[in-house]
């Protein structure tokens, strides 16, 4: 059985990725509005990913006899000043996710919960591919400043994401 505590823990865990997924998928509209549309896919691709990262808590959460609960999802900013802005967004963003893991994984140690530590185990190797991505797009937009055709570069490059 999922500890209470987990099992909350966990919920509003979901609330967070499913959050992340919304805020992604914002930023694929004004990516789409701007006519950016590898930056568009790269991030419906990241949103399909925070889809399936909430998805993992809440398959976590049933199989261990607890009750998954939703939360209202927060409305996600609509426009940022520039792709560079976007990014750095994304990169904060996962930093703050990170920082969420870690605390699960604190609760799951004073809890002693065997269990979730295993199954943090995977987000906590996830966290540090997902901030490596944002940070290394964030780097190239920082050097490719205004530079026009550098970003069309970059987002022709950002299409190929799987
Ligand atoms: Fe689910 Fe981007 O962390």
């Amino acid at each position: 059985m999922i500890p209470k505590e987990i099992e909350k823990a966990f919920n509003e865990q979901i609330k967070k990725e499913l959050d992340s997924a919304y805020l992604y998928l914002s930023m694929a509209a004004y990516f789409e509005h701007e006519n950016l549309e590898g930056m568009a896919h790269w991030m419906k691709k990241q949103a399909q990913e925070e889809v399936g990262h909430a998805m993992k808590f809440f398959e976590h959460i049933n199989e261990r006899g607890g009750r998954v609960e939703l939360h209202a999802l927060d409305e996600p900013k609509k426009d940022w000043a520039s792709p560079l802005e976007a990014f750095k967004h994304t990169y904060d963003h996962e930093q703050k996710v990170t920082a969420s893991i870690n605390n699960l994984v604190e609760l799951a140690k004073k809890l002693n919960d065997n269990a979730s530590l295993v199954f943090l185990n995977w987000f906590v190797n996830e966290q540090i591919e997902e901030e490596a991505n944002a940070q290394k797009i964030l780097s190239l937009l920082e050097r490719i400043e205004d530079n026009f055709a550098g970003i069309i570069m970059l987002d022709t490059e950002l299409a190929k994401r799987e």
